[in-house]
């Protein structure tokens, strides 16, 4: 499903990629069926989604998302309409986010080398700031009020700190920072100070630290190889992530996964990026943060060899300095996808 913008773009450069490695591997085969749903189907039809559309989507074991967003249409509710209409019901609770500086690209921080930054930010998905709680009353009028409510429950906090311990377990340094907001929100956040604490007691062998938002910021400009796994609330990892991709050389690299770690539903991997309408149409978006989500999707199938290869031979590329512009490079998006395709059948 690419949806907006420059979305069908790098979802359908997926795809090929994907092929690519399916029929050269011969050891694993996938079947795709396109949605086209998106905001032109929203103009045309008043829904993002149409009757039924959910039920149909949860036949699948996998969902690759592109972007939502157009120029017309108010970002809340596209959002809304889409991109959250999907998350929230199939309880895609955990939002993950590996950020890297990839081989060949460089980071805007000075000191950074490919190695220094090597994170997984986990954001939680289905609550938080973005539970979608509150209300506005007398518009319009100058004492017109807004509230957006922020829902922190046991059960959501719990497992999305599980979670991020499970992750921070995998991993060879075996460390998260836990990151908050409670010296000024002193409920919800206290609430996540105290279920870290508690569930760090079952993980002895992951070493936890606390964060305070602010402050996070700093530590990922100033000391980026001090970090490993971050778990952090709907809306301070969504801001922390953009920061994360940025770091890393551009947004146009960086892969989300929505998972619902029960597997009741089907996940989404999607580009952290938006539509990106400033360049929309002109072959230029760069692919790669959707080859990355769609190499996190073949790893959550159980596709691991896959996925590993897949992401050497997207690494094989930027090193030799095939890259789009935001990248510093010249290469467009067909040239790209072309140059991993190629890269993939050699490696066989
Ligand atoms: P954006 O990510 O679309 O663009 C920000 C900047 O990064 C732009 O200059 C764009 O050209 C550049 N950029 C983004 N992806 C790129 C790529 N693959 N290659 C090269 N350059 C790339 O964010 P923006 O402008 O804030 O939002 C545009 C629309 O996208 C809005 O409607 C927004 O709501 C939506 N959006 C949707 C998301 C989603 O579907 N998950 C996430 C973020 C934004
Ligand atoms: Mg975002």
């Amino acid at each position: 499903m690419g949806a907006d913008g420059i979305g069908p773009e790098v979802v359908s450069a997926a795809v090929k990629v994907l092929q690519t490695l399916a029929s050269s591997s011969g050891t694993f085969s996938l079947n795709f069926t396109d949605y086209d749903w998106s905001s032109e189907t929203y103009k045309r039809t008043g829904k993002y989604i149409p009757d039924g559309g959910l039920e149909s989507l949860k036949q699948h074991d996998a969902i690759l998302f592109g972007a939502v967003g157009a120029p017309d249409v108010p970002d809340h509710i596209s959002l809304w309409g889409l991109r959250l209409a999907i998350c929230q019901p199939f309880q895609q609770y955990a939002n993950v986010r590996p950020t890297r500086i990839l081989p060949g690209t460089s980071s805007p921080l000075r000191n950074a080398k490919t190695g220094d930054l090597d994170w997984v930010i986990i954001r939680e998905n289905s609550e938080g700031e973005y539970a979608g709680q509150g209300g506005r009353s007398h518009r319009g009028e100058k004492w017109e009020t807004a509230t957006e409510v922020a829902i922190f429950t046991r059960h959501a906090v719990e497992r999305i700190i599980r979670f991020a311990f499970e992750i921070a377990q995998q991993r060879p340094k075996k460390h998260l920072t836990v990151v908050t907001k409670s010296n000024a929100q002193r409920n919800g956040m206290v609430l996540w100070d105290e279920v870290a604490a508690e569930l760090s007691k079952e993980f002895p062998d992951v070493k936890m630290d606390k964060m305070l938002v602010d402050a996070m910021t700093c530590r990922m400009v100033l000391q980026p190889e001090s970090l490993d796994t971050i778990v952090a609330t709907n809306l301070h990892a969504d801001i922390l992530s953009d920061l994360a991709a940025a770091l890393a050389g551009s947004i146009g690299i960086a892969p989300t996964s929505n998972l619902d770690p029960t597997r009741r539903h089907p996940s989404m991997f999607e580009p952290i990026h938006g539509s990106a309408f400033d360049i929309t149409g002109k072959g230029v978006a760069n692919p790669v943060g959707t080859f990355w989500s769609a190499a996190e999707m073949l790893k959550w199938l159980g596709e691991e060899d896959a996925a590993q290869r897949l992401m050497q031979c997207v690494e094989a590329v930027t090193e030799r300095g095939v890259r789009t512009k935001d990248l510093h490079g010249s290469a467009g998006t067909v040239e790209v996808t072309d140059a991993v395709c190629e890269e993939i059948r050699s490696s066989f």
